[in-house]
């Protein structure tokens, strides 16, 4: 199965009531592990969480840091763009060079680096002093 297999199988499983707008994403680790995730939204609106924040909640629990690729579906005119708050948190579990593959449900891809995603992103780095 693929990664983009996977990420369109666990969109089915989104919990999308209010939006109605399923997302399913799918990471592969460095170790070659795989982990997905989908959008469970929330009748306080603002405590839903996004399909790649659950992907990689699922790999930090297992113990995993190192995201290898990504890929993200939704049904949506253009592949979909993850959100700013989700740029974030794959940049701080993957290196820039690592490939993002944004689809939609009809078969069309957008590849993208997590550089192009969040160029000048915020980083562990940037904590340390001196
Ligand atoms: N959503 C995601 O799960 N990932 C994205 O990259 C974009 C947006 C979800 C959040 C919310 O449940 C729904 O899509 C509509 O914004």
């Amino acid at each position: 199965m693929t990664l983009l297999d996977a990420a369109r199988k666990v969109r089915d499983n989104a919990y999308a009531p209010y939006s109605r707008f399923k997302v399913g994403a799918a990471l592969r680790t460095a170790s070659g592990a795989v982990f997905s995730g989908c959008n469970v939204e929330n009748a306080a609106y603002p405590e839903g969480t996004c399909a790649e924040a659950g992907a990689i909640a699922a790999m930090a629990a297992a113990g995993e840091r190192e995201i290898a690729e990504i890929a993200v579906i939704a049904d949506c005119p253009e592949p979909v763009p993850p959100c700013g708050g989700c740029r974030q948190k794959i940049a701080e579990f993957a290196r820039p060079e690592v490939k993002v593959t944004l689809a939609t449900l009809d078969g069309a891809e957008r590849v993208m680096s997590v550089a192009e995603l969040l160029p000048g992103a915020f980083l562990p780095a940037h904590l340390e002093r001196g």
